[in-house]
């Protein structure tokens, strides 16, 4: 049986990367993204550099219908899918009293809905055949509530908790499940999207191969989630020793996306 990965958000960023590399690596590709025109153009390059079948499928995860679209897509084209991606998603920087509705119902879709939508459709298939990985990119903002980026890291509590649970889950299945959480990537187009200035970041910022990495080691090993660098990983781990006001204080320095009111 020929078998798919999709990834989601693989018109840019993170998603385009990890095409790339997945690709690389032999894999067949379903893209999803709503931009149409760019993913042709990497799914060409694609299967003239990797040799490997690439399906595009432009969809919006921002509306309702969007998941069930994305999954109807693979069903009519008899496409197995054997790993799932989760990475699409945005942030949208500035306090939470200002943020406009439309702002919030849009990164609620994609961030979440769409993450659980997806996960929940493709998951039977995979667990019928007793295989199939799924990665939800989430965020070391899942960790602490981050000042000028609260609904976003809310989000991505929420991607996380839903990965954990599920994990223990599908104990047995041969299916599993995993969450990885990057700190701040460098990526213009995410900080654009965002209004998020990144020269006010004090944080490091990681370069998109520091995820592909994680990614890869998201789908051949066994963990609950994946924290890509070790300063991530120090953090997250110091934590247990402080008090809950520090660390989102620090959270909101690092993050620089806080406004003065
Ligand atoms: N960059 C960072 O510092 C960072 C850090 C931690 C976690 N992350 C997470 O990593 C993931 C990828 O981020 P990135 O840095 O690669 O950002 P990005 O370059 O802005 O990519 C976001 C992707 O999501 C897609 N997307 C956005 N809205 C969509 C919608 N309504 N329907 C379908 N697709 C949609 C975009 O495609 P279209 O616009 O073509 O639809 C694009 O492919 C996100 O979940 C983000 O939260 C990023």
């Amino acid at each position: 049986m020929k078998y798919y990965t999709l990834i989601t958000g693989a018109s840019t960023g993170i998603g385009k990367a990890l095409a790339a590399d997945f690709a690389a690596s032999g894999d067949n590709l379903v893209l999803v993204a709503r931009s149409g025109q760019k993913l042709e153009e990497l799914a060409g390059e694609l299967r003239r550099s990797c040799g490997v079948d690439v399906r595009v499928c432009s969809q919006d995860l921002g509306q309702q219908e969007g998941p069930a679209s994305v999954f109807g897509f693979c069903s009519a084209e008899g496409l197995a899918v054997d790993r799932l991606v989760n990475c699409a998603g945005f942030s949208v920087a500035g306090s939470f009293a200002g943020m406009p509705e439309e702002e919030l119902l849009q990164m609620a879709m994609v961030n979440m809905v769409a993450v659980a939508a997806l996960t929940r459709l493709f998951l039977p298939s995979m667990i019928g055949r007793r295989r199939g990985v799924v990665v939800n990119i989430a965020s070391l903002a899942a960790f602490q509530g981050v000042p000028g980026m609260a609904y976003y890291s809310a989000t991505k509590a929420f991607v996380l908790r839903l990965t954990e649970a599920i994990f223990e889950e599908l104990r047995g299945s041969g299916v599993r499940i995993c969450a990885v959480c990057p700190g701040f990537i460098d990526n213009d187009q995410f900080y654009n999207r965002a209004g998020h200035d990144r020269r006010r970041i004090h944080g490091p910022i990681s370069s998109l191969e520091v995820v592909v990495a994680a990614v890869r080691r998201a789908v051949s090993g066994r963990s609950i989630q994946v924290l890509p660098t070790l300063l991530d990983r120090m953090m997250v781990f110091s934590q247990r020793f402080l008090p809950r006001t520090p660390i989102i204080k620090i959270a909101g320095f690092f993050a620089g996306a806080k406004e003065k009111i």
